[in-house]
């Protein structure tokens, strides 16, 4: 797959109302989702996108970095002004998720799963996550901004991400590129997003979501900041916290947060 070059104009053709009609591209950025927070300080419109070929700062989940090498990956950010209570907004990022999840299994013609809540998996290891922020005052939102970073063309993995993260160059035998993705991805997102604010909950999209959840039927271990425990995972409910049913036959329905949920033997 070649490196893909960003500088000509951008995302190269999508079909939406309002997602992603103005592009902010950067060569390099510390980090789109920053960039997107200032943005919205300044005005920028609902649905505006923040592009970068590099980040110098990109952020992961739980105060992790999210590596950003130039030239072979896509970093992006989407910013919205959502009429909605600022408790809700955690499951934007299962909408988000649900949307790479349709895009990237298009793109590739392979079968792509969400580990709850915002990773994406494919052959058993991370090739994309999501971060969403935002900022509220009181349970009022001003601004929610949703990144997203796929491993498209990155070959090498260090350290722990070694063992649990790929990329679509390693897995995938079509050459996909970073426009389509992108393209595919808001257009799917606009769409589910409109979905979800009818009735401001994952009702309407939880079975769709659940078709790509990997977690469910399985064995998890939830790792939750005031102690750990194992379970099976059900699915979601309708305000996209994970149902977990515990050794006793209760169910505990965990919500994103802090909380990170793996495999009780690895990954997934
Ligand atoms: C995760 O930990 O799984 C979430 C990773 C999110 C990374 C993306 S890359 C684009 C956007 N800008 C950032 O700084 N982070 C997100």
């Amino acid at each position: 797959m070649g490196k893909i070059k960003w500088e000509r104009s951008f995302p190269s053709q999508v079909y939406t109302k309002w997602a992603g009609k103005s592009v902010y591209y950067y060569k390099s950025i510390n980090s789109t989702n920053v960039k997107a927070h200032e943005l919205a300080a300044q005005g920028a419109r609902h649905g505006s996108v923040v592009l970068a070929d590099k980040q110098t700062a990109g952020r992961g989940r739980r105060g992790r970095q999210w590596d950003s090498p130039p030239g072979e990956n896509l970093y992006f950010t989407l910013l919205l002004y959502p009429k909605l209570p600022a408790r809700k907004a955690s499951m934007l990022t299962l909408v988000m998720a649900l949307a790479v999840g349709k895009a990237l299994g298009e793109v590739t013609g392979h079968e792509i799963w969400i580990k709850w809540p915002n990773d994406m998996v494919l052959n058993g290891k991370k090739v994309a996550g999501i971060l969403t922020e935002m900022q509220a005052r009181n349970d009022e939102i001003d601004h929610v901004i949703i990144g997203v970073g796929v491993n498209v063309a990155r070959r090498e993995f260090e350290g722990e991400l070694a063992e649990k993260a790929t990329s679509l160059e390693n897995e995938v035998e079509n050459q996909v590129t970073r426009e389509a993705l992108l393209a595919g991805i808001l257009e799917h997102f606009e769409i589910l997003y409109e979905m979800f604010c009818l009735k401001g909950n994952m009702r309407d999209l939880r079975q769709a979501y659940e078709s790509y959840l990997i977690n469910k039927g399985r064995q998890v271990l939830v790792l939750d900041p005031t102690g750990e425990f194992a379970g099976i995972a059900l699915g979601i409910n309708d305000t996209g916290e994970l149902q977990v049913q515990l050794k006793d036959g209760t169910v505990q329905s965990v919500y994103a947060g802090e909380v990170s949920v793996r495999g009780v033997y690895g990954y997934v």
